[in-house]
């Protein structure tokens, strides 16, 4: 793995949104069949980050780098075609679509030709459906179903199986496990191991420490937009994590502030 050129990489990007600085110098890669876990706190500069790399923001200096070559994305689709898949912090699906539709949302499979072509409905459901519950979410059996009925996890759980699908070489995941209850989350936390395993390069962001012990194999800590502590599972202890998430104060220390409140 180590001698194969990282699948996706920044070197020293910085971003600015004219006069605020928001990322500084920021230097980070992720290899195939490798989660890459972005921990930070509100603010830090976690979703500006993945938005350079899925080309929603260009970088105001630095350079992005795909298997060793300097790339740029000038466009959200150029990022796409790359193999760059994202899934927005608090986005992704559309909920008055259906869930065929919305897996083929782009990228309609047809029937006919010229313009005799049209959408494949039955094709599309029957696709979606299969690779939802390949994912291992068997409750989805209906592709006419429309995407706002699913639980957060479902759709969390149809966008990663949509990026796989159209062979996604990198899944970006903006929080996706913020709003989940337990079993959700740990249902999406199980799909992002699969895509790992299938040799995707995975970079997740959470706020929760224990998601990103889950199913991280390399962990970067970003405080207000900076790389604050770079290192591999195992290093460092759930603590440590915890402290360095909240800013490089002891959690302790913050949890007997509050307790303070609380009493007074
Ligand atoms: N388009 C923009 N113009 C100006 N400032 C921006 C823009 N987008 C983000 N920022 C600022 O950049 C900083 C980082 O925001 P960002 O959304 O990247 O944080 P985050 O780490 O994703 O936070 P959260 O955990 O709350 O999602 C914030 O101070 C935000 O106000
Ligand atoms: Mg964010």
């Amino acid at each position: 793995m180590s001698d194969k050129a990282p699948v996706l990489e920044m070197r020293n990007v910085d971003k600015s949104f004219g006069p605020i600085d928001v990322l500084h110098e920021i230097s980070l890669k992720v290899h195939e069949g490798e989660v890459l876990c972005l921990l930070g706190d509100n603010g830090a500069g976690k979703s500006t980050l993945i938005k350079t790399l899925s080309g929603v923001h260009q970088p105001t200096r630095g350079q992005m780098m795909m298997d060793g070559q300097e790339v740029r994305f000038p466009r959200p689709r150029d990022a796409q075609e790359m193999g760059i898949a994202t899934v927005h912090q608090f986005g992704g699906t559309y909920p008055l679509m259906s869930v065929g539709r919305n897996f083929f949302a782009g990228a309609e499979p047809t029937k006919g030709f010229g313009p005799f072509k049209v959408f494949d409905r039955q094709k599309a459901n029957q696709i979606a459906v299969e690779e939802v519950q390949k994912m291992g979410i068997t409750r989805i059996t209906d592709g006419d179903r429309l995407v706002g009925g699913l639980s957060g996890g479902e759709r969390q759980s149809l966008a990663i199986a949509r990026a796989v699908y159209f062979g996604a070489r990198v899944l970006i995941l903006d929080e996706p496990t913020a709003a989940l209850g337990v079993k959700q989350a740990a249902h999406v936390l199980r799909i992002v191991n699969e895509a790992k395993r299938r040799g995707l390069a995975v970079i997740f962001i959470t706020h929760q420490v224990m998601h990103a012990m889950a199913v991280g194999d390399h962990f970067a800590v970003l405080i207000r937009g900076a790389i604050a502590a770079d290192f591999r599972k195992g290093e460092k202890s759930r603590e440590e994590i915890a402290d360095l998430m909240a800013g490089g104060e002891s959690m302790a220390d913050l949890e007997a502030n509050i307790d303070g409140m609380a009493d007074a």
